[in-house]
């Protein structure tokens, strides 16, 4: 794919610092060998996550600076306000600090233990949160969602079949809502399309059961929309999220991906007594209804990007950055998911590590590798992530897709870091027979990829 060129100048840098192999080997071993507990300075290209690292904008910084940090009531809050509820057409608007504070939010307030959550595939912290709260979570994806090869332009479409089937079979209650978290972190960064949000729309409506939606990264899936489903050829990414949020009842936000916010969350309702019970909970747990624990810097940060992650210059530098690096590897033959979604390129860990068993822990393996390798971090969505112990038999039960996620930071990497990206996972596929196999040596029972611990298998 033709690289556009980058959007933006770049004014302010921060300089990272190359490690050697020594250095890096003894570094993961002290981290347990969890990327994700490695120190920042040991890595040299963080690909992690996409998730409270983009670079801000001027307009943003601009704006943080000309904050009101008044306790309460603050001009701050009233432009974030202003600019959700032109946004998302909702009537309340909730801020908290980060996405899965608006998750637990609302499972505290409106989510009854024994009620069941419908999804296309729920975010770990949303399953944790629904779980957790005595709920039980429920993903209905399409079946070439779980297909690697699969290249359905949208692979994060609910399976509406299913999705009718368990809503016209539920008792009356026992469905609390369905979420579609577009794009589908979990099952590959994948879009769901416009047609299909619609439809599930309209099986909620005949059911009555709320649909919310999880739009932490929407923007992308708005700008996918319009790339790929041949209605809405040409329209503005702002137009598709228009009509998105007009088809749900709420929304839940995590602001720190594509609301390139360092950090924030936000729910944006209509209901009058959720929204009161939401609140409630709010100043138990997380702060003032206008300002759920954010800082009105953070608050300004949120209001300026609701408008800038819906650019369509910096939605079509941004995907095909994530293409280009999916297309350098799928030409060297590594097995890379398809077709690439907004955010990342998920690398399938069974068949880069043939060798390995899922007790082994394929793609975890392959994360610890690759930062040995070159100093690039990646991120498990797999087996570790996914992977439960049948409390019946003990033995384990292994989640479809075992992948290795190269998360792309929003506005942070040039092409050539991504170039060096590219060329590292290659020589590791090149010599992949060498990779070594993990075991647990702590496993936590909840949200386990981020404080287990391993040893070579
Ligand atoms: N929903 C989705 C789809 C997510 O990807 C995440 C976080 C959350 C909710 C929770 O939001 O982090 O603000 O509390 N994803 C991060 C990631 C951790 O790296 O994909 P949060």
């Amino acid at each position: 794919m033709e690289l556009p060129f980058e959007p933006f100048r770049i004014r302010v840098v921060e300089p990272i610092r190359p490690t050697t192999r020594a250095e890096r080997e003894a570094a993961i071993r002290a981290a347990g060998y969890n990327p994700f507990l490695l120190p920042s300075e040991a890595v040299l290209i963080d690909l992690v996550t996409d998730s409270g690292v983009s670079a801000l904008s001027v307009r943003q910084w601009s704006a943080m600076h000309g904050s009101d940090e008044s306790f309460t009531g603050s001009r701050s809050f009233r432009r974030f306000e202003a600019a959700a509820r032109e946004l998302y057409g909702k009537r309340h608007v909730i801020p908290c600090h980060q996405g899965r504070a608006a998750e637990h939010l609302l499972c505290r307030a409106v989510l009854a233990p024994g009620q069941v959550v419908l999804g296309n595939t729920l975010f770990a912290t949303t399953r944790a949160n629904i779980e957790e709260q005595g709920g039980q979570a429920i993903d209905l994806p399409i079946r070439e969602n779980a297909d690697p090869t699969s290249l359905h332009p949208f692979k994060g479409d609910i399976d509406l079949d299913a999705l009718g089937r368990r809503l016209a079979e539920a008792a009356a209650g026992s469905v609390a809502f369905v979420v579609l978290t577009l794009t589908d972190n979990s099952g590959g960064g994948q879009p769901a399309s416009l047609a299909n949000i619609r439809a599930a729309a309209e099986l909620c409506r005949q059911h009555r059961v709320p649909l919310l939606l999880d739009a932490a990264r929407i923007a992308e899936n708005c700008y996918l929309i319009a790339r790929r489903e041949p209605e809405h050829h040409g329209r503005s990414p702002r137009e598709v999220a228009r009509d998105i949020f007009a088809l749900a009842d709420g929304v839940f936000m995590s602001m720190k991906k594509d609301a390139l916010g360092n950090s924030g969350g936000v729910i944006a309702l209509d209901d009058d007594g959720w929204a009161e019970r939401i609140r409630i909970r709010l100043l138990v747990s997380e702060g003032i209804p206008s300002a759920g624990g954010l800082a009105g810097r953070d608050l300004e940060c949120m209001a300026a990007a609701l408008d800038e992650m819906l650019d369509e210059a910096h939605l079509a530098h941004r995907v095909a950055q994530v293409s280009r690096l999916g297309e350098q590897l799928a030409a060297a033959g590594v097995p890379v998911l398809q077709p690439f979604g907004g955010h990342a390129v998920y690398v399938d860990g069974r068949a880069f590590c043939p060798h390995l068993a899922n007790e082994q822990l394929p793609a975890w393996s392959l994360t610890v590798a690759l930062y040995v390798a070159s100093g690039v971090r990646s991120w498990e969505v797999g087996n570790v992530l996914g992977g439960r112990k049948d409390p019946s038999s003990g033995g384990w039960r292994w989640p479809a897709l075992d992948l290795l996620r190269l998360a792309v930071p929003r506005r942070v990497y040039t092409a050539s870091h991504l170039d060096y990206v590219a060329r590292s996972l290659v020589e590791l596929h090149a010599g992949r027979h060498e990779i070594r196999g993990l075991r647990f040596v702590y496993r936590p029972p909840l949200l386990p990829q981020f404080i287990a611990t391993f040893e070579p298998a």
